[in-house]
């Protein structure tokens, strides 16, 4: 299992891009307003090159900010060419609950990678490999990434996170039945270290996750208190060493 940093934060992003613990980087317009991006596309531009640049060859998926077929079409074409791995994020539905799957199938064709975003059903999440998979076998060939993101908090929120467990093992066996080889699962909107848990053994092929999230899933009040006796420890044999050798 992979994990991405879901995350616009530079100092974050590198802070575990040294640890080995970010193959690749998930952003959102609520992400990058958070992390201070500013600018509109321009500002969004620079971000996601910036971030690019910084894990390449990993992933970073970065979204589209409208909700209209032809736009996304447009928007999608011109944000793949800032950088080799920049993954186009597209939400599966418009606002009113219409289909965006004909840009992405227009997309994969096109040979454009393609996150598809924001679902919380087992459907939807089918539904968009399934456009993904027709996509690679119109065009011959598979882009270089194709991810379903399934939002796990969001699922919970309404039904649990049971729930969103079974959601997303669901997917997960149904595109090893089905051989959709080279379709991904994100588990995105991951909340707490139990959600990390609970959702690392689902079958996910990736987490993304919030920095503060990894950040409490390193830590452990029965660690830190461990390390501190552990440290006690040698500095009294260190002391009770130089003594020993002064006399
Ligand atoms: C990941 O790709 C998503 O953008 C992210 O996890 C969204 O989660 P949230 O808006 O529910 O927090």
């Amino acid at each position: 299992m992979k994990i991405f940093i879901d995350s616009a934060d530079i100092n974050e992003i590198k802070k575990y891009l040294n640890s080995g613990l970010c193959q690749g980087v998930t952003t959102n317009p609520t992400i990058c307003l958070k992390c201070g991006v500013r600018g509109g596309i321009e500002g969004v531009r620079q971000r996601t090159i910036e971030i690019a640049n910084l894990i390449n060859p990993y992933p970073v998926s970065a979204e589209v900010t409208s909700d209209k077929v032809e736009e996304v079409i447009s928007q999608a074409r011109e944000y793949s060419k800032w950088a080799a791995n920049v993954v186009i994020k597209i939400t599966i539905t418009d606002c009113q609950g219409e289909s965006l799957l004909p840009a992405v199938y227009q997309l994969t064709r096109e040979g454009i990678s393609v996150n598809v975003t924001t679902m919380t059903t087992f459907n939807q999440a089918i539904l968009a490999a399934r456009t993904l998979k027709s996509g690679f076998e119109r065009a011959g060939q598979k882009p270089k990434y194709s991810f379903i993101s399934i939002f796990g908090g969001r699922i919970s929120e309404e039904h649990g996170v049971e729930h969103a467990f079974r959601v997303i093992k669901n997917v997960r066996d149904w595109l090893d039945f089905h051989k959709f080889p080279g379709i991904e699962i994100i588990v995105g909107s991951v909340r707490s270290p139990e959600n990390v848990e609970l959702w690392s053994r689902s079958g996910a092929h990736i987490l993304t996750i919030p920095p503060d999230v990894l950040s409490k899933c390193l830590s452990s009040a029965r660690t830190k208190e461990t390390v501190t006796q552990f440290l006690d420890d040698a500095k009294k044999s260190m002391e009770e060493l130089e003594k020993e050798t002064k006399n």
